[in-house]
Order: structure tokens, then sequence, then C-alpha cells
């Protein structure tokens, strides 16, 4: 029912030559992905390599973040319709690294949200709850806030065009994955609150990723998950053989549970 989506962020790593070769190599080894769209969101600097390289295959470019406006006195900022220009087709929003490094307020995330859906870029809005909120039993509000915040104002067909990343700040870059279960009751309950501000058929559509330390070797038992509909892939997507594998795995995954 929903086609599964594998996103390699590749986060603040590679001179152009490397992300040139990683998208070369992620070229020729999925030259017809079936049952799954694949995604690469390299840094800035590699943009223009990286979508000339995979121009005309089936594997789509996006930015890792963008601005709310789309032009003006901004330094040190890229907006919406320069990575719409350079052939992005998503971007990713409220990374718990921005949000932490830099700061980033929800209110600031929703009107980037806003940005990339002028540009027709997909917005792939990511929430997930530090280590500390998960102990205090605050995992659902803080997804919740977020959630809520990140769309608010959006109409059921806007939400509609986003991808929403379930990425539990305690998971990224740590080795230790939410467990299959553990993800999907996240999932689950992040449906229930979709289907809640648009529709119950808006939300059987939209697609919600799961991101922290997926890998080869726990791919599978995550993708088996109905609720898991791929997975948003940081240091795992920097190698093309591992990105290649979690691609194929959750192409498997979505087939064998019939969709
Ligand atoms: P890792 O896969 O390195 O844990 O990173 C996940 C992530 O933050 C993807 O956006």
């Amino acid at each position: 029912m929903r086609t599964p989506l594998v996103i390699g962020n590749w986060k603040m790593h590679g001179t152009v030559a490397e992300a040139r070769a990683l998208a070369g190599a992620l070229r020729d080894g999925l030259k017809r992905p079936r049952g799954v769209e694949v995604a690469v969101c390299p840094p800035f600097t590699a943009l223009p390599a990286v979508a000339e390289t995979l121009a005309g295959t089936p594997i789509a470019v996006g930015g890792q973040n963008c601005h709310w406006e789309d032009t003006g006195a901004h330094t040190g900022e890229i907006a919406a319709p320069m990575l719409a220009d350079l052939g992005c087709r998503l971007v990713l929003l409220g990374h718990s690294e921005r949000r932490r490094e830099m700061g980033e307020t929800d209110e600031q995330i929703a009107r980037k949200v806003a940005a990339a859906l002028r540009h027709n870029l997909t917005p792939v809005l990511c929430v997930g709850e530090t280590a500390e909120e998960r102990r205090q039993g605050l995992t659902f509000t803080t997804v919740e806030g977020q959630l809520r915040a990140g769309l608010v104002g959006l109409e059921p067909a806007a939400v509609t065009r986003c991808v929403l990343a379930y990425e539990p700040v305690w998971a990224i870059g740590t080795g230790v994955n939410a467990t299959p279960g553990q993800a999907a009751e996240v999932h689950g309950y992040l449906r229930g609150l979709l289907s809640e501000v648009t529709s119950k058929e808006v939300a059987q559509r939209l697609r919600i990723l799961y991101g922290g330390s997926v890998k080869a070797d726990n791919a599978d038992a995550l993708m088996a998950e109905a609720e898991i509909d791929g997975a948003l892939v940081g240091g795992a997507s920097l190698t093309g053989p591992g990105f290649i594998a979690i691609v194929r795995k959750a192409a498997r995954g979505a087939a064998s549970r019939g969709e």
C-alpha cells in the first residue's frame, strides 16, 4: 500500500570527489530498484555533482535543510528554490542535530516545511525524543508536539505531500537502534495523530520512516514492521554496499507484507 522509501543522509561527510564516487556506486548498484524508492541527501557542496551523477536514474536527490524564506539577506543559508534549481526533490527538515546544534525551533521548522511545499520539494519532517524524555515517559508527548507544530496550518492535501521520519535522538549515531517494537509503537502513535489532524485516508497514505542506527544487519527486522515505511540512514549510507543492502531489505520487507 505504501511504497517504502529509503533515504541516505550523508550529513557533513565527504568531498565532491567522494560524493561523486558514492553516487556512482549507488547508480551502478541500484539500476532498477523494485518496490522501493531511494534518495540521498549529500552536503550542499556536493549536490550539483551528485545530481549530475544520478540524473536519469530512479535515485532522487535531496537537501539536508533549507531556509524558510525564498531569497534575501540570510548569510550562510540555502533556500528551497535553490535546492529545486539543482534538481532536488526532497529536503530533510527538523533533524535533531539541527534542533540541538543550531537551536532550530518548531516554529522555524513549520515555516521551512511550508517553503519546501511552495517549491514542490517533499519535506521529510523529523521528530524524536531524547533519552531523558523517554526515561521520563515523555516520548509520545515530545513527538506529538513536534508533529503538530511542524505541520501546523497545512491543509490535508499538503500533509499528503510530506514524509515523516521518527528518529529517536538516543538511537542516532550510537549503534543502539530502537527495537522494531519500540519504533512500531511510536509510528502507530504518529499515524493515529495524523489521522486526527487530517483524515484516516491521508494518515494511511503518509510514509513514516525510521532513523537511528539502521544498518544492513538490523534492517530486516525493522522493515518487517507494517508501520515502518522505510528508513532514514546516516552512517550506514556512507558506503555503497551498506546502503544498497538496506534498500534491498526495505523492498523485501514490504513485499513480504504483501505491499
Ligand atoms: P545514524 O544512521 O548514523 O544513526 O543516523 C541517523 C540519522 O540521523 C539519519 O538522519
